[in-house]
């Protein structure tokens, strides 16, 4: 049964699950911090739907219904009238703390507390509330409306109902999940992901072989939809540095150790598709 939805943080993921659970039936308030990102994250909500409605998968009535169930707001209080709330903010434990003490304080007693994190363990981030038992990982992939998967992640104080919770919630928004149970860091997900992408800038930034011919390799080699840099150009440069630099500080696996390339990527600006330029550059 469609409730209601808090996302805080309406950037790449925040829009993206606003926009599946609206078009499930939620009712969804997007919460930033300032009127331009929630513009933006609103915009971005809009064209995506519209790129549906030109290839025939959405009918513009639907569309406009969407839109219509996604108010946005600059104040977190709006998430007290809420059932679910993701956080989906920068992946900092800093600024992911000040969001859940705010929740803590902020959300009814019965609400489920998710967390969007890509690599931050969930026990560190449900610590700073009073009720870690309502705090879980739903960990969605990026472009959320086209990826199928959710990964829920049990933080050591996880409820087993709020991970069933959890499930019923991201199948809701049509999407499989699978379960990690133990809370690692990087979970299963940005784990693998980060070995390959860490390796594959290591090349590069070694001068092996050019950014296009190591996606080649992997898409054509190993059959993967999309090469590993223009993953990273996808995810964002600096969501994977601090990706990995959570895992690497977790772990101590020098596997994991950011490549320096990928630090100075973030230095000069060059986040990727947001930005304009990563390993390539987008009009
Ligand atoms: N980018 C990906 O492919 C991807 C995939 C899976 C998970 N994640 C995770 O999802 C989270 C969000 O990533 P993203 O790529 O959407 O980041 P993003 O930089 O696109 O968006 C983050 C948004 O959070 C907002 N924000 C910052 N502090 C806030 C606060 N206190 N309250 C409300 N909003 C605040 C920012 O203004 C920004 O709009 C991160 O934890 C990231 O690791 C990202």
């Amino acid at each position: 049964m469609p409730g209601t939805l808090t996302v805080v943080g309406a950037g790449l993921m925040g829009a993206g699950i606003a926009q599946v659970a609206a078009g499930a039936g939620w009712q969804v308030t997007m919460r930033d911090v300032t009127p331009d990102a929630l513009v933006r994250g609103q915009a971005a909500v809009e064209r995506s739907l519209s790129r549906f409605v030109r290839k025939g998968t959405l009918s513009s009535d639907e569309r406009d219904a969407t839109l219509a169930r996604i108010t946005t707001t600059t104040d977190l209080d709006a998430a007290a009238a809420s059932d679910v709330v993701v956080e989906a903010v920068f992946e900092s434990l800093a600024v992911k703390h000040a969001v859940f003490r705010d929740l803590d304080r902020i959300c009814s007693p019965g609400a489920l507390l998710a967390t969007n994190t890509s690599a931050i363990p969930i026990t560190k981030i449900a610590a700073v509330t009073e009720r870690p038992e309502s705090v879980v990982g739903t960990h969605f992939f990026s472009p959320v409306p086209m990826m199928m998967l959710c990964e829920l992640v049990r933080g050591h104080k996880t409820g087993d109902e709020t991970l069933q919770r959890a499930r019923d919630f991201a199948e809701e928004l049509g999407k499989t999940c699978i379960v990690v149970t133990r809370d690692v860091a990087g979970f299963v997900t940005t784990r693998l992901v980060s070995a390959l992408v860490v390796e594959a800038i290591r090349l590069h930034e070694s001068g092996v072989a050019s950014a296009e011919d190591i996606d080649t390799a992997c898409r054509l080699g190993f059959g993967h939809v999309m090469g590993p840099l223009a993953t990273v150009d996808l995810t964002g440069v600096d969501v994977l540095r601090d990706a990995t630099a959570t895992i690497y500080a977790e772990t101590g696996d020098p596997k994991f150790f950011p490549p320096e390339e990928l630090a100075r990527m973030v230095d000069a600006g060059d986040l990727g598709r947001k930005s304009g330029r990563g390993f390539y550059r987008y009009e």
